[in-house]
């Protein structure tokens, strides 16, 4: 597994299993299936409502505390000093755990600038070992930064083939930031798995679309959290540690980006 050294000295693993949309019995099955197949960072939120389960998974899967990387995240019901403060506990008791390896504030909401400061006092605390971002533009990150003492670790953003965010790339490393990818397969859309450029390179290597989508990012520096519900899917998304893409392949790749969100909800 290849890890990144986050800018506050914190290793992170460069790939993990996302959660949303996984619940009950179904989260707890892929979590301990992930932890059998070597994923060690599983990222969760608030929103996901399923932190509990993903807790009590980690528990069952028996892996030491310190192989584990978990995030989570802090929404709108948390905006504010005060209720951030409490948010971390919130999470901190549904996953049943005495620190949180990485909290993130879900979105740019207005009063970002109070959550982060509850953040960075649980950071001070020992409650969470790294703090971040997600969903945040390169303006409103350096906003943040400017009113905080613990440059944000990580931005959390939409980024694969389709939209490989370049500018917010360079800009993110200019403050030792990290950028982690959500819906690294854009959750399916536009016949991700069928794309033309993925299937021919993934010929060359012997390996599939999903498997080309991610070693792309990865080796454009952009960690990444796929999810799925599939043991089979939830091994081929791991399997990518044994090959690398040539240079050429990585230019063709660079043309499916097409610099626009295909969400557009944030
Ligand atoms: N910070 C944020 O605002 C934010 C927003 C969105 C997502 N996220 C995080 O990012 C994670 C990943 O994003 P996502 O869940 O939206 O989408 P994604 O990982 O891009 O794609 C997931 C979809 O791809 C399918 N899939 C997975 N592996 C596959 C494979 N090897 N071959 C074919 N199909 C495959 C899954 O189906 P099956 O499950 O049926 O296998 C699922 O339908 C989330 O789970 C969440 O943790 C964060």
């Amino acid at each position: 597994m290849d890890m990144v050294v986050l800018n506050n000295g914190a290793t992170m693993p460069m790939l993990g299993l996302g959660t949303y949309a996984l619940y009950g019995r179904e989260c707890e099955r892929c979590i301990l299936e992930a932890l059998e197949l070597g994923y060690r960072l599983f990222d969760t939120a608030q929103m996901y409502g399923n932190e509990k389960e993903v807790g009590k998974a980690l528990r069952h899967g028996g892996m030491p505390r310190g192989k584990i990387f978990i995030t989570t995240k802090l929404y709108r019901p948390s905006a504010s000093y005060a209720r951030a403060k409490q948010g971390i506990e919130t999470s901190l008791n549904a996953l049943q755990l005495d620190y949180i390896d990485l909290l993130l504030i879900h979105e740019p909401y207005q009063e970002a600038e109070e959550m982060y400061s509850a953040l960075e006092e649980a950071y001070q605390n020992g409650r969470l070992k790294a703090i971040g971002v997600s969903n945040f533009s390169a303006a409103r990150y350096k906003a943040l930064s400017c009113s905080c003492t613990t440059i944000p670790a990580v931005n959390q953003v939409e980024a694969h083939v389709f939209f490989q965010q370049r500018e917010l790339l360079k800009a993110m490393k200019a403050y030792g930031a990290h950028l982690q990818a959500w819906s690294p397969f854009a959750a399916g859309k536009k016949d991700f798995f069928n794309n033309h450029a993925l299937r021919s390179i993934g010929l060359v290597y012997g390996k599939t679309p999903a498997q080309i989508a991610l070693k792309y990012l990865i080796q454009m520096g952009i960690s990444v959290i796929p999810k799925s519900s599939h043991k089979e899917r939830i091994k081929e998304n791991i399997d990518i540690f044994d090959f690398c893409l040539q240079e050429e392949d990585m230019r063709t790749l660079q043309t499916l980006d097409r610099g626009k969100t295909l969400f557009g909800w944030y």
